[in-house]
């Protein structure tokens, strides 16, 4: 059924600002999947392995945390409703991984992010901008987003202490997700971006990654 309801300008805004608390405090809106490992009993790691693991963990919180808020951006600027609605549904899943790295997080006796409110400004901005270009580049920013974040979710899964089952099934899902999302990207019509683009995005993601490790 669609959602015929008309919305006021105040009505976004209160919606919006609850999108933002919602990601930056970790309560995002889910598709309620269960987190995977879930069932797996809890590995056991040296000190040194749950400080790697934690690490890495907290990396892939706040690149879902930039995740929330590129879609944020993207939906406010898109403007076909088709991709809107689209767009809705994939952050819904966001909104599993980023519930599924805070737990994980959690239960290895560590924080998340201190500097997720900058991720999420910076991310916002760059959603915007990609959707106020017009839906094709915005498609075409998320769907090289995905390709980074699928290589990069990879490199973690290799990464991992091997005991730490729990942290490796939530990444793997994770991964298959974001594949996911970059053929739809793709097949709604993204654009390929300009190299010096890719290549500019990668070092972005690498400082936050530098950075994220320790804070
Ligand atoms: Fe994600
Ligand atoms: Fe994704």
């Amino acid at each position: 059924v669609k959602n015929q309801r008309h919305y006021s300008v105040m009505d976004q805004i209160c919606l919006g600002m609850d999108q933002v608390l919602r990601a930056v405090c970790g309560h995002p809106q889910t598709s309620h999947r269960p987190c995977p490992g879930k069932e797996e009993a809890e590995p056991v790691l040296t000190r040194e392995q749950q400080k790697h693991s934690a690490a890495l963990m907290r990396i892939n919180h706040a690149g879902e945390v930039c995740a929330q808020a590129l879609y944020h951006g993207q939906g406010l600027a898109s403007r076909s409703p088709w991709i809107k609605e689209k767009m809705q549904q994939a952050m819904h899943e966001e909104g599993d991984h980023l519930a599924w790295c805070q737990l994980r997080l959690q239960q290895l006796g560590s924080h998340t992010s201190y500097l997720n409110p900058v991720w999420y400004a910076g991310s916002f901005v760059m959603g915007l901008t990609a959707g106020w270009l017009g839906d094709k580049w915005s498609l075409g920013f998320l769907a090289e987003t995905e390709a980074q974040v699928v290589k990069h979710l990879q490199s973690h899964l290799q990464r991992l202490p091997v005991a730490d089952n729990k942290s490796y099934k939530i990444l793997m899902q994770m991964q298959e997700d974001e594949s996911h999302h970059q053929e739809e990207a793709i097949k709604a019509g993204a654009a390929v971006l300009p190299e010096w683009v890719k290549k500019l995005m990668h070092v972005m993601s690498r400082v936050m990654v530098m950075t994220t490790r320790w804070v």
